[in-house]
C-alpha cells in the first residue's frame, strides 16, 4: 500500500514524528503496527501506530539503525510501500471506567491512540511515561491535550518522578484505574506485571520480525496459551503473560556505553610476526599487484596486500563473458590469469615494494603439488614477499585449486609440502564450498600451516532468460561480494575456535562495521575483496572509517575484539 509522507519532525535528539497520507481503512485497534519497506534494505521496519484521523497516519520512531536513520533523513511528498493493519491491538472494552496507560521510551507511541480512543468512549485515563533524561521526554504534552492526567519518570530525575514508570505509577495522581495496559521494553513490562493486577492488564510486545504478517514463525514467543507470533496474535496480548515470560532467550548485549574509551583507538594487528598498521588487506584478484590503486592513494595505509594469484607458468584465464551481476555481488570466472612466477616475483613485488613498505602477500596456484612447491619457492625467494597465502580454493580451474581445498587429505598433503619447501609463513586459503570446513581447516594446521584465509568465492551460476544460456562462458564461478558476507562470517567463527592459528577473514567485507563484526567472527585480520571493484577507494574509505568506528563502540585496541563473540561464551 503505497503512502505519501506529509510531515517529518524531530521531537527529541533520536525521536521523529512522521506523517503519512494514504488509505487507513485497514486499521481497527489501537496498537497494531505498519510494515515499512525502506529503500536498499531487506527487511520491512515495523512501527507502531500512533494516530490516525482519516487518511493521516502518524508513527513516531526512534533512530537506532539503518532503517529508521533512513526514515530521519526521508522528506514530505517521498513515497513508502507500507502493510498497515497488521497485529492484534489493545481491547478498550476490557476497561469499564479509568484506564492506567504505561509507556517507556518508543513504547510511548502506540498508546496515544488508545488514550484517545479511551477518552472518546468516555472513559477516564491516567498515563505514566518513563524516560531517561528530560531531553528525551516527548509526547507528554499531547496526552495532556487529549485531557488525560500525565505523570512522568526520569532515570536521572531531571524531569518528573526520579526513577521508572514503576515509580510514576505510584504517585498520587495515578491511583484508581480499572485496567492497566503497557508498551515499553521487557523489564519494564516485567516490572509492571510484578507491580500490578496481571488479570487487569494488557502488554505490548517487541520481537525481532520477518514478515510481520504471521508467515515466517520468526516472532515466536512462549506464552501460557502455547507458542504465539508476536506480529500476528500480537504485539498485544494479556498481561498474565508477565507471570511467566522471562524473554526469549535472547542474549543481555553488552552495551557499549558499559565500556570506557581511553584516548584514541588502536588499530594495528599482528599476523605471525608482522604487525599489520591496521588490519585491512585487499583480497587476491581484486587489486591487481596493486598499481591500479597506487593511481589513486597511498597504499602505504593498507595492513597489507594480496597479490593477484600467481601460478608457475602464464595463464591467460578463461574465455569471456567472466564476469556476471548478481543481487548484491557478482560472480566471476577468470581463471588465473597472471604473467607467471617468474615475472610476479622479479618484476612485480619489486615495483609494489618500491612504493609500499606494508605486509606483501604471495598468493599462489597450482595445478599439482610439483606446481604448489615450485612456485612457492619462488615466493620465498622474492625479497618482497612477506607471506605466503596457498590458494587450494579456486573455483575457476579444472583439475587443480579448489579441487585440493575441498579434500582435508589433499589439502593437508599441499600445506606439508609447500611448508617442508618455504621459510616464510604460509596461509591455507580455504572453499567455503565444503561441507565440513573445520575439518579442512584442522587438517591444514596439523599439517603445518601458519595461517588461514577463508573464505574464497561460492560456486555460483546465473542464466540469461533471453537466451536461455549461462551467462559466463565457463558456466559456473566463483560468487562474491555483499552476498556471502554471513556464509564467510559463520565459517570463520567455526574455524577459528577450532585451530590456534591466525585466520584472515575474508568475504563480502565492505565496511568498518564488517570488518568489526569480522574481527568478533575470529579474524586477525580482514580482507576486502569484491569490494575494491565497484569502489577503488573502498579500502581507503574504511581505513579512514575503522577508527572512527572504534570509538563509537568504545572500543580501544582492535586486537581485544578477536573472536569475542565466541570467547566469553
Ligand atoms: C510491533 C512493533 C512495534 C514497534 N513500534 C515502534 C515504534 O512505534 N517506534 C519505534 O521507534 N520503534 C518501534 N519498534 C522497533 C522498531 O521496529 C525498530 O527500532 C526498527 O525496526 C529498527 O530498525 P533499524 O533498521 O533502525 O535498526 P537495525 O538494528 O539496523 O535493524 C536490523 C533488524 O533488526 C530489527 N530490529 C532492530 N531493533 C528492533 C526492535 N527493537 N524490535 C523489532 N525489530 C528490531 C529491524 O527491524 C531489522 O530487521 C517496534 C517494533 C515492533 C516489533
Ligand atoms: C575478479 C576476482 C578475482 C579473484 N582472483 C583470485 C585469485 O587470484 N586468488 C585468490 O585466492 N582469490 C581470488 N579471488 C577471490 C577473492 O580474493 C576473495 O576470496 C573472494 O572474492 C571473497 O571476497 P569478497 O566477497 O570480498 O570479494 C578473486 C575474486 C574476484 C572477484
Ligand atoms: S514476523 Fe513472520 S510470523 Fe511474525
Amino acid at each position: 500500500m503505497k503512502f505519501e509522507i506529509t510531515s517529518i519532525t524531530r521531537l527529541t535528539e533520536t525521536v521523529y514524528e512522521m506523517t503519512l497520507r494514504g488509505d487507513c481503512s485497514a486499521f481497527n485497534m489501537p496498537g497494531q503496527f505498519v510494515e515499512i519497506s525502506i529503500p536498499g534494505l531487506y527487511l520491512r521496519r515495523p512501527i507502531s501506530v500512533c494516530d490516525i484521523e482519516g487518511n493521516k497516519l502518524t508513527l513516531v520512531f526512534k533512530v537506532v539503525g539503518k532503517g529508521t536513520e533512513a526514515m530521519a533523513e526521508m522528506a514530505p511528498g517521498m513515497e513508502l510501500e507500507l502493510l498497515t493493519g497488521l497485529g492484534k491491538g489493545f481491547d478498550t472494552s476490557r476497561c469499564k471506567e479509568t484506564a492506567l496507560l504505561a509507556g517507556g521510551g518508543v513504547g510511548v507511541p502506540p498508546l496515544y491512540l488508545l488514550a484517545r480512543k479511551l477518552i472518546a468512549e468516555g472513559k477516564k485515563v491516567k498515563v505514566a511515561l518513563g524516560f531517561n533524561t528530560a531531553e528525551e521526554i516527548f509526547y507528554a504534552e499531547n496526552f495532556r491535550r487529549l485531557g488525560a492526567a500525565v505523570e512522568v519518570a526520569t532515570v536521572d530525575g531531571s524531569a518528573g518522578v526520579k526513577g521508572f514508570v514503576t515509580d510514576a505509577i505510584r504517585t498520587p495522581e495515578i491511583q484508581g484505574y480499572d485496567f492497566w495496559y503497557a508498551c515499553g521494553p521487557l523489564p519494564m513490562l516485567s516490572a509492571l506485571g510484578r507491580e500490578l493486577d496481571c488479570e487487569k492488564g494488557e502488554v505490548s510486545m517487541e520481537e525481532r520480525m520477518g514478515c510481520g504478517f504471521g508467515a515466517c514463525m520468526g516472532c515466536t514467543i512462549e506464552t501460557p496459551w502455547g507458542p504465539k507470533r508476536v506480529c500476528k496474535d500480537g504485539p498485544v496480548f494479556d498481561a498474565i503473560l508477565m507471570k511467566t515470560f522471562k524473554g526469549n532467550g535472547t542474549p543481555a548485549p553488552t552495551l557499549a556505553r558499559d565500556r570506557k574509551l581511553e584516548g584514541e583507538p588502536s588499530v594495528t594487528t599482528d599476523l605471525c610476526g608482522f604487525t599489520l598498521k591496521n588490519p585491512l588487506v585487499p583480497a587476491s584478484g581484486t587489486f591487481g599487484f596493486g598499481q591500479e590503486f597506487a593511481d589513486i592513494y597511498d597504499l602505504n595505509i593498507l595492513g597489507g596486500i594480496s597479490i593477484k594469484g600467481t601460478t608457475l607458468h602464464p595463464r591467460f584465464g578463461n574465455i569471456t563473458p567472466r564476469i556476471a551481476e548478481t543481487p548484491d555481488g557478482m560472480i566471476n570466472s577468470v581463471g588465473l590469469q597472471n604473467p607467471g612466477a617468474e615475472i610476479v616475483y622479479s618484476h612485480e613485488v619489486p615495483e609494489l615494494r618500491s612504493i609500499y613498505s606494508g605486509c606483501v602477500i604471495a598468493n599462489v596456484s597450482g595445478f599439482s603439488i610439483e606446481e604448489y612447491v615450485e612456485a612457492c619457492k619462488m615466493a620465498d625467494a622474492c625479497d618482497g614477499v612477506d607471506i605466503i597465502e596457498v590458494n587450494v580454493s579456486c573455483p575457476n580451474v579444472h583439475n587443480g585449486g579448489m579441487a585440493f581445498g575441498t579434500s582435508a587429505e589433499l589439502a593437508a598433503e599441499v600445506t606439508r609440502a609447500v611448508k617442508s619447501a618455504v621459510k616464510k609463513p604460509v596461509f591455507i586459503k580455504l572453499s567455503p564450498n565444503v561441507t565440513d570446513i573445520v575439518s579442512i581447516a584442522k587438517a591444514c594446521e596439523e599439517a603445518g600451516a601458519d595461517g588461514l584465509t577463508l573464505i574464497n568465492t561460492l560456486l555460483g551460476m546465473r542464466i540469461n532468460i533471453n537466451t536461455g544460456s549461462p551467462v559466463i562462458a565457463n558456466r559456473m564461478g566463483g560468487f562474491s561480494g555483499p552476498a556471502v558476507f554471513p556464509v564467510a562470517v559463520r565459517m570463520v567463527y567455526q574455524v577459528s575456535q577450532a585451530v590456534s592459528i591466525p585466520v584472515m577473514g575474508c568475504g563480502g567485507v565492505s565496511s568498518a562495521e564488517d570488518v568489526v563484526e569480522m574481527m568478533m567472527a575470529g579474524a586477525s585480520a580482514v580482507q576486502v575483496g569484491s569490494a575494491n571493484l565497484v569502489d577503488p577507494l573502498a579500502c581507503k574509505k574504511i581505513s579512514e572509517e575503522l577508527p572512527l568506528l572504534l570509538k563509537k563502540l568504545k572500543i580501544n585496541n582492535i586486537k581485544d575484539i578477536i573472536g569475542i563473540s565466541w570467547r566469553k561464551m
